[in-house]
């Protein structure tokens, strides 16, 4: 979480760190703020909630800084105010500093700091890391090793040396007019490179209007940028011999293209989505009779031979993913799979099981728990060795994350850069990423029938124009039954099976964008105590779709109807049974039922969406949270 940015070279820096801010907006937006040097002085501009409101402030500013750096903040130490907005200064403002992380004892270097006279005037962990650079500037350690390039890079290093925690951060100083610092630790942090002039950030999209080539940090480094080029090293002060790679990017994809929200426009691209993963994924000339598999996942034989358990390791939405990656990996290809949240994994790990494949499922690949929690098991498995080895995949949208750093198999999602920090089709996109997998592992088990595959495969196909038949025709009347529910306080989502996970889907959707309190709950479950919730005023939206479940999802509704409750019914188009019993249907195709949550997640995505939008907030940024979860 907060995005940082930077900027060195011939340009005026404070436009290109605003655009960037603006590309970074989606990790925090709890204040913003930007500092350029020039002609000798630091200046600094920062302004509490959005960045419009530091754009505002800097209206008519004139400033020909050639060098910059600038953060928008999602708040974890000190309230969202405009003294705890970064840029931090040292006492004399001639050093600023932007952080993304925490530091962890910044308790103990705060009180060292005191005791050398130091004043502070912010309540964040980020203000000691001014202060202890301009401690090393004026008192250097003795180990000094790097010196001799720069006095600012060695205290820096010094500096960062005794930091524990999560941090990239970002560092320029009127005394160093012409360098900007950059670090990273456990904290995603790129460089670009431009001619002549050299670019920071916390995620690529921000650097990529200015260049295609980045290099992307690893944990432990720090880079000097100047004028001139880049040079990085490790914290001990070795010098790495690094160079850039280039990235594809397409800046359309960052744009809302006539929709209201970005997350209404992600909603209606995932039938393209679908489209991208099944052309990726699938041999399109696959024939039955060929005996062969039909899936292109292009992963090592060591990885999925041989197996006997796979654990996988989420947050949020991609946990909920990955419940249906359970249900697909134990039905079709009938293995037995365990889903834990990251953040419970790291400090709880199961005893070790053998032959067991982990899955890191993050579709911004830089979940500071999921990364820990597959790094820990890397780890430890790697330690146990023999059956117990590591075997470790990735499934994240961003393959140039930190994942993708950290685990060398990776299924690429192909959703397209996602801006609304509701998840919508990069959980589509996950959820075929588990479809791909459990028919490989299904295949290669010999777990089902090539003609029980060729069924699934059809469906799958048949998946994009069903997508676009359930939006055509259920924008208009989402959008009209939302006005029902503008008001409500609460509401229930049961579903069972394979949609137990959409209804704990459609429940954070909600709650995230509206403020709406809601809770997912397998249908069966709602005798056995939340029941007693329901009256007239909490709405219950149950996912009813035809299967091994569906009569018996049918009775739990009329349970909750029993006692009032408004009933929606996401169900089988044209089915008596279903009408009878709803309030308000949103009917999805009859599809098998394995294939069932690709569609039933689309009624549940617009209604929260419609929800939110008739409340007027702020849909794209919800209150108090980040698109991309780096602290723990
Ligand atoms: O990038 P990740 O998939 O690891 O993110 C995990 C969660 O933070 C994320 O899914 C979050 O729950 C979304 N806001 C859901 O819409």
């Amino acid at each position: 979480m907060c995005g940082i940015v930077g900027y060195i070279g011939t340009r005026a820096a404070s436009g290109i760190l605003i655009e960037g801010l603006k590309t970074l907006e989606y990790r925090g937006y709890d204040s913003a703020g930007v500092a350029t040097i020039s002609e000798g002085t630091l200046q600094r501009t920062r302004a509490k909630g959005k960045l419009i409101n530091l754009q505002t402030k800097l209206e008519g500013l004139e400033d020909p800084a050639r060098l910059g750096i600038g953060h928008t903040r999602w708040a974890t130490h000190g309230k969202p105010e405009e003294h705890n907005a970064h840029p931090h200064t040292d006492e004399s403002e001639r050093l600023a500093v932007v952080q993304n992380g925490i530091i962890e004892n910044y308790r103990e270097l705060r009180e060292e700091l005191k005791e050398k006279g130091y004043t502070f005037c912010s309540d964040t962990d980020t203000e000691v890391i001014p202060h202890l650079i301009d401690e090393y500037l004026k008192n250097p350690a003795p180990e000094a090793v790097l010196s001799a390039q720069s006095a600012l890079l060695e205290a820096v290093r010094q500096a960062v040396n005794r930091l524990r925690g999560a941090f990239a951060l970002a560092i320029v100083s009127v005394d160093f007019p012409d360098e900007l610092i950059v670090v990273r630790q456990q904290a995603p942090l790129a460089i670009g490179f431009g001619q002549g002039e050299f670019f920071c950030a916390s995620d690529t999209p921000a650097i990529m209007p200015y260049t295609q080539a980045v290099l992307t940090l690893e944990n432990g480094e720090i880079a000097r940028l100047t004028p001139m080029g880049v040079e990085v090293y490790e914290f001990s002060g070795h010098r790495l011999k690094k160079y850039p790679r280039t990235l594809n990017w397409n800046p359309i994809m960052v744009e809302k293209q006539g929709f209201k929200h970005f997350m209404l426009k992600e909603i209606y691209e995932q039938p393209g989505v679908v489209r991208t993963c099944l052309e990726t994924y699938l041999d399109t000339d696959w024939d039955v009779s060929s005996g062969e598999s039909p899936i292109k996942l292009d992963l090592p034989d060591a990885l999925l031979d041989g197996l006997q358990h796979v654990q996988i390791l989420a947050c949020g939405t991609s946990w909920h993913a990955s419940l249906v990656g359970k249900y697909l990996l134990e039905q079709v290809a009938g293995i037995p799979t365990f889903v834990q949240y990251a953040s419970e994994f790291r400090y709880a790990p199961a005893p070790l099981m053998p032959n067991t494949m982990t899955i890191g499922v993050t579709q911004s690949g830089e979940t500071a728990d999921t990364l820990a929690a597959l790094e820990m098991e890397q780890n430890r498995r790697t330690e146990q060795g023999g059956d117990y080895a590591p075997r470790m995949l990735g499934i994240t949208n961003r393959v140039d994350s930190s994942l993708g750093r950290l685990i060398p198999d990776v299924v690429g999602t192909m959703a397209g850069i996602e801006i609304g920090v509701a998840a919508t089709k990069t959980f589509v996109a996950q959820l075929m990423a588990f479809y791909f997998l459990s028919l490989e592992l299904a295949y290669r088990r010999k777990a089902i029938s090539l003609e029980r595959m060729a069924e699934i495969i059809e469906g799958l196909r048949q998946l994009p124009a069903q997508l676009e038949q359930v939006l055509e025709a259920q924008e208009r009347y989402v959008e009209e039954l939302s006005h029902d529910f503008s008001e409500t306080q609460d509401f229930i989502f049961i579903g069972r099976g394979i949609n137990y996970p959409i209804a704990l889907e459609g429940a954070l959707k909600l709650k995230e964008i509206s403020y709406i309190h809601a809770e997912g709950y397998p249908a069966g479950e709602m005798k056995h105590g939340p029941i007693a919730l329901l009256d007239e005023k909490v709405p219950v939206v149950a996912i009813a779709t035809r299967g091994t479940v569906y009569e018996k999802v049918l009775s739990n509704a009329q349970e909750a109807k029993a006692r009032d409750a408004q009933l929606i019914g996401v169900v089988p188009m044209n089915d008596a049974e279903a009408e009878e019993t709803f309030d308000s249907l949103l009917p999805v195709p009859d599809v098998d039922e394995l294939l069932s949550p690709m569609l039933t997640v689309i009624p549940v995505q617009l209604l929260s969406y419609h929800i939110a939008a008739r409340r007027g907030l702020d849909v794209d940024q919800p209150r108090n949270l980040a698109k991309s979860v780096t602290v723990e």
